[in-house]
């Protein structure tokens, strides 16, 4: 197959790259080679490679900056994947997209999860944004694939397991939010998620996409700690607490990111536990 991929340089994309090169052809492209938000220029670069399927990884992903960063987040994150999907009609390709579990409000009682369909009520503007960017899809394009993350981290990018790994080793103590639940997802796990998809044809529509079984930013931490033999006591604190302790304003996070794959699932597709991506990750970091 020949696959277009957007945002090629990001931390998804170069394990989707990994995961995709051995059987398929790779067009590999970031902002300087097309910037999705080009309406014209997406157009022109899809007409003229013809693509079977574009793997969009490009986004505005700092979720703070992109409270005051103005248009630049809509024009990313909403006009960019609208205009990928126009051209991927045009031209018959598959679009898969990547979005967030921000999209939900996170109100929800933790003793649930979110399904696919349960009602939009994102309180952020990365997360309005990505909403859009969902609906920028279903408008324009049948053939799609919206895979809904959270809690990423992988090899190629800053994440929160190796700024862990260097407080950890740094600090005797630290302070970690305990009332924020959801599924740490290793990419390369959710590169394979997305292979799978693709490769057993599975229904074309929105799937969410983490690692399986749900833990908090606290007991993540404590888990990467043990996994790594970092001796630092981890202190679980209220994301109030944290905030005042810290003096910073943040973008609202999420209490529940708690988010069910019953439905990838029901499609024969096999998601680790978060506990077994972690490991894996540190294994290939050379942290364990
Ligand atoms: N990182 C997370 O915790 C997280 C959580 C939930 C969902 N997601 C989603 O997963 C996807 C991948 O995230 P990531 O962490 O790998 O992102 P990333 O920030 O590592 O990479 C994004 C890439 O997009 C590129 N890009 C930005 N603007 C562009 C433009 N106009 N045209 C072309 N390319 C452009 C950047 O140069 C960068 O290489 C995104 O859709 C993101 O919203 C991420």
């Amino acid at each position: 197959m020949k696959i277009l991929i957007t945002g090629a340089n990001g931390m998804l994309a170069k394990e989707v790259k990994q995961r995709f090169e051995k059987d398929n052809d790779l067009i590999l492209t970031d902002v300087d080679e097309l910037d999705i938000t080009d309406e014209k220029a997406v157009m022109k670069y899809i007409e003229d490679c013809k693509p079977d399927c574009i793997i969009n990884c490009a986004a505005y992903t700092a979720v703070d900056k992109a409270e005051t960063a103005g248009e630049i987040v809509e024009r990313i994150n909403a006009d960019g994947p609208g205009n990928l999907a126009k051209a991927a009609n045009a031209n018959k390709s598959i679009l898969v997209h990547v979005s967030t579990d921000y999209v939900f409000g996170g109100d929800l009682d933790i003793s649930k999860d979110y399904k696919e369909d349960d009602s939009k009520n994102p309180v952020t503007a990365y997360g309005k944004t990505k909403l859009h960017g969902e609906e920028n899809i279903a408008k324009n394009i049948e053939q799609y694939y919206i895979f809904r993350t959270a809690w990423l981290y992988g090899i190629g990018g800053n994440n929160y397991v190796k700024t862990m790994l260097k407080l950890g080793n740094s600090k005797d103590e630290l302070s970690v939010v305990s009332d924020q639940h959801g599924s740490p997802t290793y990419a390369k796990d959710l590169a394979d998620i997305i292979y799978q998809a693709i490769d057993k044809k599975i229904p074309y529509g929105v799937y969410n996409s983490t690692n399986e079984g749900y833990t908090t930013w606290f007991d993540f931490t404590k888990k990467i700690f043990e996994l790594s033999n970092i001796t630092c006591k981890v202190n679980p604190v209220t994301t109030e607490e944290y905030i005042e302790m810290m003096g910073t304003t943040q973008a609202k996070r999420p209490k529940n990111s708690q988010m069910s794959k019953g439905k990838l699932e029901s499609n024969g597709i096999a998601i680790p536990q978060w506990e077994d991506g972690l490991k894996r990750y540190l294994i290939e970091e050379g942290r364990i």
